[in-house]
Order: structure tokens, then C-alpha cells, then sequence
């Protein structure tokens, strides 16, 4: 049933409006006044319409429209005017009200506004989901057009790569020049650029797989220090191939964190693997910890003594393929720290990062866990 909201500070008005509104098949609720209309809207109430009437004491009808109309999903509001004053209801009209009426009301007349002025307003709402969908979509396309730039981009370069080593081999063995030593470099080469380029697909098809929803997480009890041995030796060997350190270090009886195994242990991978790569001397370090204001939550930091992220750059670097110059020579794609951050907000958990240039970076990552 059409649910009307009447506000006017006569109650024989508001008595004659009730009964014969209620003829008209609607439901009406009665107010005297604007504020008490205000706070009637306030509590959640929901009206299909308002009928406001223009001269009240306190707050005028123009005043009230202008509090109902910050509200949420403002309804429709037809405003009585009194006989002669055809100013305030052209403003009231300005101001974005549905309709007016003149006192005394004549009921055949207004039901029609009050029909006009609701299926308006549904109208009106529905042209904006509409208008606000398709700007999603559109967006949603733009964004879609420009990964697929990217991805061309980042594959086009290990191709060329390949494609030239495999040429040079033909050329050079057309000619008779190519020596044992040359081939094996040149397909070395070749077999490097095609795991590089099956890495950036993986990595591809991983990102999307999240953004599609495709990824599930299936939250267990994780034992970090348990986690870390597994991958603590092959990360060793890595750094210290680089001279580096490595560092792990958790609490002893460190409380068990909620999350999906596999997943953080790509997360601490992915993470520690950077640090690895962006160091050249001093150590990187593991550390776990329970943060004071939180009971329900663990820290883990992945922190380096490496060159460091200039702070303009710090809010880019989870977006998909973003790298920052300093990492110039430096192998990678950058699609690591997206996937990262999507994994572990997926995980319920939060990443942050602090860092110097030329002093070293921590990334800091929030998460669940069984109850300390
Ligand atoms: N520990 C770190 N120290 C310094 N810079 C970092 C560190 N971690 C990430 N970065 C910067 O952030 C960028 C994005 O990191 P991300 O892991 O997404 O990409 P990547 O390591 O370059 O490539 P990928 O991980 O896809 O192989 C890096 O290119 C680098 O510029
Ligand atoms: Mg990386």
C-alpha cells in the first residue's frame, strides 16, 4: 500500500487529509510539524510521498524540504501553498519539490499529482541505477583494455627475445658459424625468456583467477614457524647466493594464524623473494609478532636492508605491473605485490609497507588468528 506522510500544524487539516487520503486507498501517517516530520524519516521510517504544508511556525515547509531532501532516498514532496503566494511554490519547484497544491485541496486533483509524482520519482531512480551501472561498466572495460595493453606489452618483450635468439641460431648455422659454445648460450637464452614469459602468463591467469572471484580460501589452523621451515632453505640458499642474511625469527609458543596455508605461504614468498631481489648487502628478516591493540590478530614483517621505495612511489606499488625504476635491471614483472595484496585481503588480512630509499623496506601483514 502507498504510504503518505502529511505534515501540516492544523489538526483539522491533518484529521480531513487522514480520512480522505484513507478513502483514496492510502496509508497516512499525520504530523504537526517539520521537525517532528524529521525525526518521524530519521528513525527509517519509509514514505512513498510527503505532503508538506508551506506556513508552519518553527520550521516552514521550504526549510523542511531542505533537511528531506539530504536524506538517503528522499522521497516525492508536493507542497501546499497557500491561496496567492505562487512565489514560494515556484522556489519550492526550483529547489527540486515534485509538485504544489493550493489550500483548499481539492482531493480528485491532488490523487492524480500524487500518482504522477511517485511514478516520477521511480522512474527517476531507476534512470539513475541505470546511469550509475553503466559508468560501472564502462569503467570496468577501460580497466580491462588497459590490462590487456599491459599484458601485450610485458609478453611482446621475452617473445621478440626468443623469436631473435631463434633466428640468430638458423642465420649462424646457415653459414656454418655456429659454434658449440654459441648454440648453447643462445638456446640457454631462449629457455630462460620462455620460462620468464610462461611465469608472467602464470601469474596472469593467477591475478584474474582472484579478480573473478575464482579463488577459494580455505582458512586452517597455520603453525608459522612449521610454514617457514618448509621454504626457509631454498630462500637461504638464495640469499646467500647475494651475500645476504636470512632471518626468521617467531616467538616461542606464537599463537596459530588463521589463514589459508598455501596461500601465505605464497604470500611469504612472494614477499621475501623481493626483499632478496631488491638487497645487495645486509641481511633480510622474517619476524613475527602480536600486536598490543588487537587480540584477534597476528603481525608478520618482511623487512630489508635494500634499496628502498621513494615514498611517491610507495602508494603504486600493489597496482598490477607497476615497477619502480630503481628496479631497473632488476628481473620481474610486477604483478607480485598485486597477487600478494588481493591473497591476503582475501585472507582477511591486511598488507602495508614502510621504507627509506637506500636504507631498506618492511611490509607489514595483518592477520586472523586462532585466539591468543
Ligand atoms: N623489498 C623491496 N624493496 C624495494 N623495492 C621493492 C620491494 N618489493 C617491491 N618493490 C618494488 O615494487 C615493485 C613491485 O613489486 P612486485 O613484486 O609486484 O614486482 P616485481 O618483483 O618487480 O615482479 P614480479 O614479482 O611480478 O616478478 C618492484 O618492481 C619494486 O620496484
Ligand atoms: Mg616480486
Amino acid at each position: 500500500m502507498t504510504k503518505i506522510l502529511v505534515v501540516d500544524d492544523e489538526r483539522n487539516i491533518r484529521k480531513v487529509m487522514e480520512r480522505r487520503l484513507e478513502k483514496l486507498n492510502y496509508e497516512v501517517q499525520a504530523v504537526e510539524s517539520g521537525i517532528e516530520a524529521i525525526e518521524v524519516l530519521n528513525n527509517g521510517e519509509n514514505f512513498d510521498l510527503i505532503l508538506l504544508d508551506q506556513m508552519m511556525p518553527e520550521m516552514d515547509g521550504l526549510e523542511t524540504f531542505e533537511n528531506i531532501k539530504t536524506l538517503a532516498a528522499p522521497p516525492p514532496v508536493i507542497m501546499f501553498t497557500a491561496h496567492g503566494s505562487l512565489r514560494l511554490a515556484v522556489e519550492f519547484m526550483k529547489a527540486g519539490g515534485s509538485d504544489f497544491a493550493q489550500k483548499p485541496v481539492d482531493f480528485g486533483t491532488l490523487n492524480i499529482q500524487i500518482i504522477r509524482a511517485i511514478n516520477h520519482t521511480k522512474l527517476e531512480r531507476k534512470f539513475r541505477e541505470t546511469k550509475i551501472a553503466c559508468q560501472a561498466a564502462e569503467e570496468a572495460s577501460h580497466l580491462k583494455d588497459q590490462f590487456l595493453a599491459l599484458i601485450s606489452h610485458e609478453i611482446r618483450t621475452p617473445l621478440s627475445g626468443i623469436i631473435s635468439a631463434a633466428q640468430t641460431v638458423e642465420r649462424l648455422a646457415d653459414r656454418d658459424k655456429l659454434t658449440s659454445e654459441r648454440r648453447a648460450k643462445l638456446m640457454n637464452d631462449i629457455v630462460d625468456m620462455g620460462r620468464h614469459l610462461a611465469s608472467i602468463i602464470e601469474d596472469i591467469l593467477e591475478i584474474s583467477k582472484i579478480e573473478a572471484g575464482h579463488v577459494d580460501i580455505v582458512f586452517e589452523a597455520v603453525e608459522l614457524r612449521q610454514m617457514t621451515d618448509s621454504f626457509y632453505p631454498g630462500l637461504e640458499r638464495q640469499a646467500g647466493e647475494k651475500g645476504l642474511k636470512f632471518e626468521v625469527e617467531i616467538p616461542a609458543g606464537f599463537p596459530l594464524i588463521r589463514a589459508d596455508a598455501k596461500r601465505l605461504t605464497q604470500v611469504l614468498i612472494n614477499l621475501i623473494g623481493n626483499a632478496i631481489k631488491f638487497t645487495d648487502k645486509g641481511f633480510v628478516r622474517l619476524r613475527a609478532d602480536l600486536p598490543e591493540e588487537d587480540e584477534s590478530r597476528v603481525v608478520i614483517f618482511v623487512s630489508d636492508t635494500g634499496i628502498g621505495i621513494s615514498e611517491e612511489s610507495l602508494p603504486e606499488i600493489f597496482d598490477r605491473f607497476k615497477r619502480v625504476e630503481t628496479s631497473g635491471k632488476i628481473p620481474g614483472t610486477g604483478l607480485g605485490l598485486a597477487i600478494t595484496k588481493k591473497l591476503v585481503e582475501l585472507m582477511e588480512g591486511k598488507i602495508e609497507v614502510e621504507s627509506e630509499p637506500g636504507k631498506g623496506s618492511t611490509f607489514r601483514v595483518t592477520l586472523p588468528c586462532e585466539g591468543r
